[in-house]
């Protein structure tokens, strides 16, 4: 009995709350003066969990159904949150260019903060991750690039001579290892490379595992990966912490990003902390290593399935062995245009990071090719994708055919829509700051890759793998390898 007066108050209370929800919002629509605002068109999807099950279909996928029937500017519900898509240059421009205060990247990639650790890049303010950024620059300017080069084309040589006379490897496998030996010796340093390799690259495994999907909605959720996660980050601290107060105890210094960063100076004359060290160096492996290696590989399955590409690239490496003998150095790997389009075409068709996001703190308008404004208010977040905006038929002829002389001087097809069609590395403000040292890296491995082996594609071209945080090539890449040494009159 007592039950029954409870239920039929809280009905009727829950009567009168929805009646005065309503009441009051037609009122308002009266009130209030109409906005006439210009938003853009929204995703259709079932209300609540619909934009969610969307996204998580796979962002790109929804990016191809909807794009035909909404066009370059859309907004998806996710939940409380709008996200808004700019798909093309025509859009993006203010994406890429605004000001921080405009449109930040804090919010967006917060998820990155317990990985990289306290104190830097995205868990510090704009004026300090700046500065810091600022420290990667240096980091990574020609006269340091030109020594890493040197050490790169080591490794590379180190590597492959332990490959037999002739052989099947599976070249994804192969090219992840040499890279993270690579970047280990330039970033991370000689102590890291020689001693405690095995060590270090165990724990960068806990931190790139504690990166999961879930992770970037709850990124301090108590599972244990992100425990595992935590605890490397910790450890991690410990050995560059040794390694740091040794390298200043003894006055040594070393030609890596790790002392770079040591020596880095903020504007107030306040050196590095280790802490910040760690943290930078944590940050330029994630932003480096798969993202390389990913592309090496898309490299080399299209230069083995284009017979036409390949005698292009084995035919540049003959003309600069003819001119500068067996010396493999800065200078020559950037005599390497043909091998550079081909790389580049790679990295179009594949972008390893598919989606940039951003959070907008101001209102603004785009207007798309067709001539349509929209408005966008501010606490949307952001969207572009380089995956899907790579492909765009109006800006790339044939977009999904492999053709690198698309960006041959004639064509540039990169260029003839202005700074933004080809944004596999961003581009405006926080355009990537690795991409020469990424292009070196790519051209050093391939360039003694060519020159010494004979390869031959066995297994079917790839696929690629949606499933990963940087989005990858599935599934083994199978090459028969046989040994020469490439001479001018071969
Ligand atoms: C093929 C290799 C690479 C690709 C495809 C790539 C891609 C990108 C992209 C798309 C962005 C922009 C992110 C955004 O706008 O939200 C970016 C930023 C960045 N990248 Fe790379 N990257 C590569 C290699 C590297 C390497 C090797 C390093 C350093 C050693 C590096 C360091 C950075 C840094 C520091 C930023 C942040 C710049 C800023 O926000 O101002 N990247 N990268």
């Amino acid at each position: 009995m007592k039950m029954e007066v409870v239920d039929g108050t809280f009905l009727n209370t829950i009567l009168l709350l929805f009646t005065t929800i309503i009441i009051s919002k037609l009122i308002l629509s009266f009130i209030l003066p109409k906005s006439n605002k210009n938003l853009p068109p929204l995703v259709p999807a079932y209300p609540l969990f619909g934009g969610l099950h969307r996204f998580m279909k796979g962002p790109i996928l929804m990016l191809n159904d909807v794009y035909p029937k909404l066009g370059s500017v859309f907004t998806l519900k996710l939940f409380h949150k709008n996200i808004t898509f700019l798909i093309g240059p025509e859009v993006s421009s203010h994406f890429f260019k605004a000001q921080e205060t405009d449109m930040s990247q804090q919010e967006v990639y917060q998820f990155n903060v317990p990985t990289f650790g306290p104190g830097v890049v995205f868990d510090v303010d704009y004026s300090i991750r700046q500065e810091q950024f600022r420290f990667f620059t240096e980091a990574l300017r020609v006269n340091k690039l030109k020594s890493y080069v040197d050490q790169m084309v080591v490794e590379a040589h180190d590597y492959f001579s332990k490959w037999g006379a002739s052989g099947e490897v599976d070249l994804k496998y192969e090219l992840e290892h040499l890279i993270i030996l690579t970047a280990s010796r330039c970033l991370l340093g000689h102590e890291v490379r020689d001693k405690l390799f095995g060590d270090v690259s165990a724990l960068f495994h806990d931190l790139d595992n504690g990166m999961l999907p879930i992770s970037v909605l709850f990124p301090y959720l108590p599972i244990p990966a992100h425990r595992r996660r935590d605890n490397a980050r910790k450890k991690l601290a410990e050995i560059f912490a040794n390694i740091i107060t040794s390298r200043k105890n003894t006055g040594k210094s070393e030609d890596d990003m790790l002392q770079c960063f040591i020596d880095s100076k903020y504007k107030d004359g306040r050196p590095t902390t280790e802490t910040e060290v760690t943290g930078l160096l944590i940050a330029a492996l994630f932003a480096g290593q798969h993202t390389s290696s990913i592309t090496s590989t898309w490299t080399g399955a299209y230069l083995l399935s284009n017979k036409q590409y390949l005698s292009a690239v084995v035919d540049e490496q003959k003309k600069l062995i003819e001119k500068h003998g067996d010396r493999v150095d800065h200078d020559v790997l950037a005599e390497m245009d043909v091998l550079y389009r081909c790389i580049k075409e790679a990295l179009r068709l594949h972008p390893p990071l598919i989606m940039l996001l951003r959070s907008s703190h101001s209102d603004f308008s785009v207007k798309t090719r067709e001539g349509k404004e929209y408005d966008i208010p501010k606490g949307h977040i952001v969207a572009t994708s380089p995956a899907f905006a790579n492909r765009l038929g109006h800006i790339f002829k044939d977009p999904n055919r492999y053709d690198p002389d698309r960006f041959a001087v004639g064509r540039e097809e990169d260029k003839v829509a202005g700074a933004f069609s080809y944004i596999s590395f961003g581009g405006g403000r926080h355009g990537c700051l690795g991409e020469p040292f990424a292009y070196l890296q790519i051209k050093a491995i391939w360039t003694h890759l060519l020159r010494n082996f004979e390869l031959e594609l066995v297994s079917p071209f790839p696929e690629i793998d949606w499933n990963a945080m940087v989005v990858g090539v599935k599934g083994k890449v199978m090459v028969r390898y046989k040994r020469r040494e490439l001479s001018v009159n071969q």
